[in-house]
């Protein structure tokens, strides 16, 4: 004889509660779990126009600087880049200013840029025409998502995490990107040694990074607390509005142990 519970799975009796009724039918997909909930993301895809120099940049350099997101295919980033360089990856280069700076600093370095606001790869694919940044490759979604697909094990020589969005709402507070989950993903990208470097203008969320961080056993802080701001790190749009704000800045230097 069926146990209670091998009867219901197998239909013969229903489960407790699901009273069969003329207008509403059990139906055996009343029985099927829910759907997944879609994913807290960090970001909302703002509206947003692209100017005529944006768009013409993404028309002429997109098919060449911009890699389709290829799930379960790990990119091979010395074909990526045609050639064997330390590369940094940049999560959210907003309109791609300082993304731009670091590039034209360090020819020595690949640079791959992940951003989900289409005026902003728009903008720095025109910053890379302009300043012939021939070693900046970008990734147009989710970067949860192009770390945990497409980003093979151990190959970042550094992340650059500079200003991501604050969500200042306490009920917002969930769609930070800088929290343990988040950075136990990352960590086994970086390389042995590898550099996460991370910047905020917002005081709780600087606190937040740094109690973050230092939680986490495979990261080591660089120094004591914050980090001195590097010279090479340029101002951003988004960092200046902070500045004029009244805003401090806060930097966060890690490596993996
Ligand atoms: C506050 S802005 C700062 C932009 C830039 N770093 C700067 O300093 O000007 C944060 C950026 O991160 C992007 N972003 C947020 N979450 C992201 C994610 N999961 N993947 C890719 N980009 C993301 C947003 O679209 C936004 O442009």
């Amino acid at each position: 004889m069926l146990s209670a519970a091998a009867a219901v799975a197998a239909g013969t009796i229903r489960a407790p509660g699901r009273v069969p009724s003329p207008e509403c039918p059990v139906s055996t997909d009343a029985a099927a779990p829910p759907p997944p909930r879609p994913p807290i993301r960090s970001f909302v895809v703002r509206a947003g126009r692209m100017g005529p120099g944006q768009q013409r940049a993404l028309a002429e350099l997109g098919p060449s600087h911009v890699l389709p997101y290829t799930p379960g295919r790990p990119l091979d980033l010395a074909a990526v880049f045609g050639r064997e360089a330390p590369c940094v990856l940049e999560i959210g280069f907003g309109m791609g200013d300082a993304t731009a700076a670091y590039a034209e600093a360090h020819p020595q370095h690949n640079l791959l840029g992940l951003e989900v606001h289409p005026p902003g790869v728009g903008a720095l694919l025109k910053l890379v025409g302009e300043r012939r940044l021939a070693h900046v490759r970008i990734v147009m979604h989710d970067a949860v998502e192009v770390l945990r697909e497409m980003i093979p094990p151990a190959s970042l020589a550094a992340v650059h995490i500079w200003f991501p969005d604050p969500w200042h709402k306490k009920r917002h507070h969930k769609r930070r990107l800088i929290q343990p989950p988040f950075v136990a993903a990352l960590l086994p990208h970086l390389a042995p040694g590898g550099v996460l470097h991370c910047a905020t203008d917002w005081q709780p969320y600087a606190e937040q990074m740094l109690e973050v961080l230092s939680a986490e056993p495979g990261l080591e802080n660089s120094g004591e607390g914050y980090a001195p701001r590097p010279p090479w790190r340029a101002r951003s749009r988004f960092e200046a509005r902070g500045e004029r704000l009244g805003h401090g800045v806060w930097d966060l230097v890690f490596r993996r142990r």
